[in-house]
């Protein structure tokens, strides 16, 4: 028994321990560095239908509380991705996870038949939050549009599938209902907050694109109280991102009712956190007298506020 396997519906992990798409590169860029084979999974940078080349630099700043980015889905396009990288990511011993990105319903749809009869690939995450990109976090904006998203790629694939969803609404929970009824085996709680950097001496915003995405442990709460909401009201199982970069950040996220997370910002400074991490959950399990990580799942306590309402 591997007393830190995970199942989230279909998807079936070897730990919860993931990498965030954007922060990993397509895995090449961290081989010095991180023991793949260790990991839950990883998953790469998003892909487009065609190639683009993102925003106008600056792309990316760092804030008193956490990395802005605008980098607006650069990419080579599917074909390039499945010609120079599937093939090694395929080979490095972990689970690895398609992120994609389309700018209507059907181009997601276009991509997941693309990538269906590559069995070997764990899931698919829809990038339907990308906040950098006209149109990006339009589909987990309504929840009618996350629905006809993840129904259209259901219909052409049968790989499993992940909503990866936007914190920048003001109600994530109604998103998330959506994306399970029609069909996602999970949810990503959450991308980017939309934010903003101003250099007032020169009177101009800090990104070219002016807007960006705040990330990094000053979003640890907020996406924490995502998984939260979400875990109380939707039968869906979530992956958690946003900040994490202890153990004992791992353990608020599952404990809050995340069956896996993904370490996203924290791979910038420290490439060899995320494999570290698995072996510090496998301790934690322990010393906690589990046989296994998903008895830790979802075991938060809450206050019986019953007495407090008049
Ligand atoms: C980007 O490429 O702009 C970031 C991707 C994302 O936030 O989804």
């Amino acid at each position: 028994m591997n007393p830190l396997e995970v199942t989230l519906n279909r998807l079936h992990l070897r730990n919860p321990i993931l990498v965030a798409s954007g922060t990993f590169g397509y895995a090449r860029e961290m081989q010095s560095f991180a023991e793949f084979a260790r990991l839950g999974g990883i998953i790469p940078k998003t892909v487009t239908p065609l190639p683009r080349i993102g925003n106008p630099p600056p792309r990316t700043v760092e804030t008193a509380s956490g990395l802005l980015n605008s980098i607006g889905l650069d990419n080579d396009g599917i074909e390039a991705f499945l010609d120079k990288h599937l093939t090694y990511l395929l080979g490095l011993g972990t689970a690895i996870i398609v992120n994609i990105a389309g700018h209507d319903i059907a181009e997601f749809g276009q991509m997941a038949k693309r990538l269906n009869p590559y069995k070997e690939i764990a899931a698919v995450e829809l990038n339907i939050s990308c906040p950098n990109v006209s149109g990006g976090v339009d589909f987990a904006t309504e929840p009618k549009l996350t629905s006809q998203v993840v129904s259209e790629v259901r219909a052409v694939c049968d790989l499993p599938l992940i909503a990866k969803l936007t914190p920048n609404v003001t109600r994530v929970v109604d998103i998330a209902a959506a994306a399970a009824e029609a069909g996602a085996d999970a949810v990503t709680l959450v991308n980017t907050f939309q934010g903003m950097a101003v250099d007032w001496k020169k009177r101009k915003p800090i990104l070219g694109n002016v807007l960006g995405g705040l990330s990094g442990p000053a979003i640890k709460p907020l996406a924490l109280r995502i998984v939260h909401q979400v875990s109380q009201a939707v039968k869906v199982p979530i992956i958690g991102v946003g900040g994490i970069q202890s153990i004992d950040d791992v353990m608020e996220f599952l404990i809050t009712g995340a069956t896996a997370v993904q370490i996203g910002t924290a791979n910038f400074y420290d490439p060899t956190l995320a494999s570290r991490l698995v072996d510090q959950l496998a301790e934690v399990v322990k010393s906690q007298g589990c046989q296994r990580v998903t008895e830790l799942i979802g075991t938060l306590q809450l206050p019986n506020r019953s007495g407090c309402q008049k």
